[in-house]
């Protein structure tokens, strides 16, 4: 039987025969869970890990991108910090999803709110990803692939949230390429479109995904808002993560 990862079957991508490791991963094949929590940031996900998971084992430290695999309720879930900006999670998840067999990935990540009913603390799903980013057309198709989540992860995240009664928006999100615009009026554009929040990671996975022909959810805590200024102070972000990441666990096989 071909255990090779669906999408490189299909030959969507390229598959070279790696033994041990790629460039930015040092896990051994088989270390790595079918379902990844993508935080941006690899503390968090050691953090995660430590008070989440039992049984947890390191398996990545190139450049400090820390990846943990472990348990929850008896259950394999890895998780693993991916950086920001879409050639960081880009690089990140296509080599999760060619070379260690990665079938669910989950972002759980901060974004910037672009509409007046969203305040800091909020969920938002990404039932959407738009971009202003050039990443897209890279891989040489006529026109952008529309950015979607799986739907039946999506379907199970909401389904999530409302057992563990959390409060949530799912909705269209804008991944950018740059944090400092020169205009900082930029955003008002994207407002228009009716996007809920601006990151810079979920457009990335969600093609990746699409390409490998494997699943991918993308939610968001808002850490600031566009419109009141407002910031979560850091000291809160903590706090605020762990309701994406109850979430996120519910979504495990
Ligand atoms: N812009 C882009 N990415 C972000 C933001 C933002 O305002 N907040 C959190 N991630």
């Amino acid at each position: 039987m071909d255990t090779r990862p669906a999408g490189i079957r299909r030959g969507v991508y390229p598959y070279h025969k790696l033994s041990m490791a790629t460039p930015h991963l040092q896990a051994q094949p088989g270390e790595i869970a079918e379902t990844i929590l993508l935080p941006g940031d690899p503390l968090r996900a050691r953090q995660i890990a430590e008070e989440m998971l039992t049984g947890i084992q390191c398996f990545n430290q190139v450049r400090n991108m820390l990846g943990f695999t472990g348990y929850y309720q008896g259950k394999s879930v890895s998780v693993m910090g991916t950086g920001m900006g879409m050639p960081s999670m880009g690089i990140y998840s296509s080599e999760l999803i060619r070379y260690y067999g990665a079938k669910k990935l989950i972002r759980i990540g901060t974004a910037g709110a672009m509409q007046a009913h969203l305040k800091v603390r909020d969920v938002v799903m990404a039932q959407a990803a738009s971009t202003d980013s050039n990443f897209p057309a890279q891989f040489g198709l006529v026109g952008h692939i529309a950015a979607t989540p799986d739907f039946g992860l999506l379907r199970g995240a909401v389904e999530a949230a409302e057992r563990l009664e959390i409060p949530f928006h799912a909705g269209p999100v804008v991944s950018s390429d740059v944090f400092y615009h020169m205009d900082p009026e930029y955003w008002k554009k994207w407002q228009k479109t009716g996007a809920l929040c601006i990151e810079m990671e979920t457009y990335a996975l969600y093609q990746n995904a699409r390409l490998g022909g494997v699943k991918a959810l993308a939610m968001n805590v808002i850490s600031d808002s566009l419109i009141s200024g407002e910031q979560l102070p850091a000291t809160e972000r903590q706090h605020s993560f762990q309701d994406l990441v109850r979430i996120a666990l519910e979504l495990i096989d």
